[in-house]
């Protein structure tokens, strides 16, 4: 994958905040998904979650969209190179990036194989995706704070603006 020494783009930065704000929504509404399907097992009337169900699936799938879209970018505009630092530093937020990608990829996959395939084996595993994305996210978020305001480099500053590296 390409490395340089420009900076992300305006469209890169777009869709990683987009992609944040659209995983946080799942993992504070998701448990409304498992109240449908409960509501339905027990032919109780699912009205009421009719648009909490559509917008879990709908937001969902958008986020594999985009996830999908900005590997793309990944692959062909690519990403700047690591702020310089101690190599473990590094090759853990390196790691922590594409562990992110898996997370994201495998959440929805699942999602649909829970839904559509077999709720009791997927539906276990799309769940227990909470509690590793909810780590994952202050590890990341811990760590780009710890950039900023105790190593003052620029890692979280050239994730808010295009062309900083
Ligand atoms: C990145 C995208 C997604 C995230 C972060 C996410 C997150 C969640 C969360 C936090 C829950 C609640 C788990 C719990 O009760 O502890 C849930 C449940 C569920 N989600 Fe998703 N979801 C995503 C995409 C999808 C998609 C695309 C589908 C497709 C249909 C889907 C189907 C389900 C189902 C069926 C449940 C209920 C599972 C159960 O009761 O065991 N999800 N999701
Ligand atoms: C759902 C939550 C989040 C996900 C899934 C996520 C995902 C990612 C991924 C995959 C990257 C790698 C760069 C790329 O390929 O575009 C990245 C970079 C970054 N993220 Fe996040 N992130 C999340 C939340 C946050 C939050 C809350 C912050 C800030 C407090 C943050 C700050 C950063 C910074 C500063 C970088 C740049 C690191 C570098 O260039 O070395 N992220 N994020």
């Amino acid at each position: 994958m390409a490395r340089h020494s420009n900076g992300y783009t305006a469209l890169q930065l777009s869709l990683h905040w987009l992609i944040v704000l659209l995983v946080l929504f799942q993992l504070i509404f998701g448990e409304d998904m498992g109240r449908y399907n409960y509501y339905v097992r027990s032919g109780q009337d699912v009205a009421p979650l009719l648009t909490g169900y559509y917008l879990h699936i709908g937001v969902g799938l958008v986020i594999l969209a985009l996830t999908l879209f900005r590997l793309g970018l990944r692959l062909t505009v690519g990403v700047p190179s690591s702020v310089p630092g101690p190599a473990l530093q590094v090759k853990a937020g390196e790691a922590l990036h594409y562990l992110f990608y898996v997370l994201l990829i495998v959440t929805p996959i699942t999602g649909l194989l829970a839904q559509y395939v077999n709720m009791r084996t997927f539906g276990e595993v799309h769940a227990a995706n909470k509690p590793v994305f909810i780590v994952f996210i202050l590890v990341h978020a811990a760590a780009a704070l710890y950039h900023h305001f105790v190593l003052k480099d620029s890692t979280l500053r050239r994730m808010m603006v295009p062309g900083t590296h």
